[in-house]
């Protein structure tokens, strides 16, 4: 609900449980920062904009107009004019001028949320949310902003985002624009943040804030493995189940910058928005530009009430398209099981007995076009080779279909190898600055998406593809990150344009390829986890996690994940041992137990593994159609982190209902003369009593397994005995007396 109080000139937006406060002060109407918490009753809180204090507003102290600037707590600054702390806003004029600063001008306030031109955005109904448009001016510059807050009514998110127009006679040209501010008082907070590399993606850290700019961010063309767009303060004492969070969460997938900057007064500035560098956008007259959208989370219930915050919004007011509450197909993937030395033959051999074991899609991954034989060529020529695909697609495709199971393909659409047909042809249509060399990566180039031709064609060729033959399921990949910064379409002074419009184009090609193909099952993928963010997330319901599937690594990797999006997007799949890029050995069924957590499917030969893994795969199929609703819809806990104590990790999800639980729990390093685990869970209903069954093991008395209560279960918690060796995992199931009784649950 959002209210506006004429008489004292403030805003008040409300979720269920927070709170949002802005006010107008002064003749020349800053747009002030009063509070962002827990929720208020009432409307009286604007003297935390202190303009009682010294330095006083400039209509009652000129003289000191600086200091105010440099202090007052704004809800979108600008830089140039006084307030040294980092700005949300630059601008350099023709004359070659920065310094800017915003007046209210207007507001309107709508019920609903309007689309971002061009962009994903999380959405929601007339009943589900409010949207606030406040008018902003610069008369100096020509310049309206126009920042919009919406606040749900069913989750405790308020989303921001900001629109520049140039409504002046000269072009002016945008060097910085952030999606979101927060001036607050500094209350001794630790920062989390997400870090990692290729294959270790969104490992969590936490540090405390210091003063000074403390940021994250990417210049790599896309979200990156390395750093995530995500950034919280949180309370020093906060953990999972108590304290303050205030969360920040990109919807962008592109450059970003995530920071928070304490000043000399102990007040912080948390901003999030497009990095700055390389960003310069041209306005000419009239012309507008559209930042991306930050969701804003606040509660004081701690981590895993942030968890199901972003959980609750990114399902039901992000993910879209027919799959985004379905269960998935499972799958297998064959690029860990062929590489590039693969032919309709050997394809057909692993959907025959990936068939006959349950397994529901084949996915042919990286190879299939041109005359791609490595990863160093044909990129770009996007035609069947039907050396390798003897008898065309249409009739692998035909072959596996009659099977029974679906077919996927892999695409890397954004890319273009110098050894490739259409990189003889299209020189240009790399990015590239002319008269230099291109850095390669993965020996290919980007393909320069800001030109319509380019992505028409591109497009063109995949479209044909996946209209010549029955195919459910597309992997969008995207191998390496953007360099070399430069069109040979756009002009000097648009050139600082092109790494938003390349993400611009992206997802114009995405959104083409939902409409055009409604019942396909979309993944995207960036070598691995390096676009999983909630931009990409509005065109595909799922992406691939990181590029290790080792049982090990994907804890730490599938925790960092989840702390921000729901089980239903976590690409995970059991792969083959000993692992490829860790060369670990897990047990098959800790490998399945990990997987089963995301949207579970298979990478390795089916042909060649060993007969008792093969013979454990109908388990596992089963677990997953037993489990996967649970998983996908219920809510998420954190219950131990292995990258916290180094011993064991534990999550458990929970139904809507609370009737049905499920407990992962993994052993990682078992330890000599012990006893076993307590564990506390979480989410259950205190007043019912859950019968407790352990997968794969005999309930211990005749007439079934212990029962107690949620509250027994949450407060004193569970006992899990220690297990004989590494890498062991465990899947307790919890189900509530009376849900068996009714058979509700199996
Ligand atoms: C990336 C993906 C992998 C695989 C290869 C193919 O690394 O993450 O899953 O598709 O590309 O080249």
């Amino acid at each position: 609900m959002i209210t506006y109080y004429e008489n004292e000139r403030l805003f008040k937006l409300d979720t269920p449980n927070t709170s949002y406060l802005i006010g107008i002060v002064d003749e020349e109407n800053f747009v002030g920062h009063i509070y962002y918490g827990k929720r208020l009753l009432d409307a009286e809180a604007s003297y935390l904009l202190r303009t009682q204090e010294l330095p006083y507003v400039p209509s009652k102290n000129n003289r000191e107009r600086g200091a105010f600037y440099d202090t007052f707590p704004f809800e979108y600054p600008t830089g140039g004019v006084g307030d040294y702390r980092e700005s949300c806003l630059s601008i350099r004029t023709e004359g070659g001028h920065a310094g800017s600063m915003l007046s209210y001008v207007s507001h309107e306030i709508m019920a609903g949320k309007p689309g971002l031109t061009g962009l994903p955005a999380t959405f929601g109904s007339d009943k589900e949310c409010e949207t606030l448009k406040l008018v902003c001016e610069d008369v100096y510059v020509g310049m309206q902003v126009e920042l919009l807050y919406t606040a749900f009514s069913d989750v405790d998110v308020i989303t921001r985002s900001v629109r520049v127009v140039n409504k002046g006679k000269e072009p002016f040209y945008l060097t910085k624009v952030y999606s979101a501010c927060l001036d607050m008082d500094n209350r001794d907070y630790d920062m989390i943040t997400l870090h990692g590399s290729w294959a270790r993606e969104r490992h969590i850290q936490r540090k405390p804030l210091g003063y000074g700019i403390q940021r994250t961010s990417s210049f790599r063309g896309e979200s990156s493995h390395q750093e995530h767009p995500f950034l919280a303060l949180v309370d020093r004492h906060t953990t999972q189940e108590q304290g303050e969070v205030y969360a920040m969460n990109f919807v962008y997938s592109g450059n970003f910058c995530a920071q928070a900057e304490v000043s000399q007064f102990d007040f912080v500035r948390m901003s999030m928005g497009i990095h700055q560098e390389n960003f310069c956008w041209k306005l000419s007259p009239g012309e507008d530009f559209q930042a991306p959208e930050v969701v804003m989370v606040y509660t004081d219930q701690g981590l895993d009430a942030m968890t199901g915050t972003f959980h609750s919004l990114y399902r039901k007011h992000l993910l879209r398209g027919k799959y985004k509450d379905k269960k998935r197909p499972i799958l297998i993937n064959n690029w860990e099981a062929t590489y590039f030395d693969f032919d309709t033959k050997k394809l057909l051999a692993i959907a025959r007995e990936a068939s006959a074991l349950g397994i529901e899609m084949l996915v042919m991954d990286d190879g299939w076009f041109g005359n791609r034989s490595f990863d160093g060529c044909a990129l770009g020529d996007w035609f069947v080779n039907e050396e390798k695909i003897d008898g065309g697609l249409a009739h692998l495709v035909e072959e596996v279909n009659k099977l029974g199971m679906k077919f996927g393909i892999w695409f890397e659409p954004e890319m273009i190898s110098p050894d490739s047909a259409l990189y003889r042809e299209h020189p240009d249509w790399a990015i590239a600055i002319p008269g230099r060399p291109g850095t390669q990566s993965r020996q290919q180039y980007v393909l320069d998406l800001s030109r319509k031709e380019v992505v028409d064609c591109i497009y063109g060729m995949m479209s044909a593809v996946l209209r010549s033959a029955n195919i459910e399921y597309v992997k969008w990949d995207m191998n390496r990150q953007l360099t070399d910064i430069g069109s040979a379409a756009l002009p000097p002074d648009r050139q600082g344009e092109l790494y938003h419009r390349y993400v611009l184009a992206v997802y114009e090609m995405q959104n083409r390829l939902i409409h055009d193909f409604p019942d396909l099952l979309l993944e995207n993928c960036s070598g691995g986890g390096a676009r999983f963010d909630p931009g990409m997330l509005y065109y595909s319901p799922q992406i691939w996690c990181s590029d290790d599937a080792d049982a090990v690594e994907r804890l730490a990797i599938q925790e960092g994940t989840a702390l921000l999006y729901p089980l239903s997007t976590m690409g995970a799949h059991v792969s083959d041992c000993p692992n490829h890029i860790v060369g670990r050995v897990t047990p098959f069924h800790t490998r399945a137990a990990v997987a089963l957590a995301g949207t579970f499917g298979y990478e390795l030969d089916v042909t060649k593994i060993a007969r008792e893994e093969r013979e454990e795969i109908p388990r596992q199929v089963a677990l997953y159609h037993k489990y996967n609703d649970l998983v996908r819809e219920g809510a998420y806990y954190r219950i131990a982190s292995y990258s916290q104590n180094h011993h064991y990790d534990c999550w458990q999800v929970v139904s809507e209902d609370k009737r049905e639980s499920l407990v992962t729990f993994v052993q990682v390093m078992t330890r000599a003369n012990h006893k076993s685990r307590r564990i506390l869970l979480k989410g259950l209903d205190e007043k019912r009593r859950y019968r407790i069954y352990v997968e794969g093991q005999k309930p211990e008395r005749e007439d079934g397994e212990l029962v107690y209560s949620g509250d027994t279960l949450m407060k004193a918690g569970i006992l899990v005995p220690d297990m004989l060796g590494d890498f062991q995992a465990k899947l307790i199931h919890l189900v509530a007396e009376e849900s068996e009784k009714k058979g509700q649950v199996e």
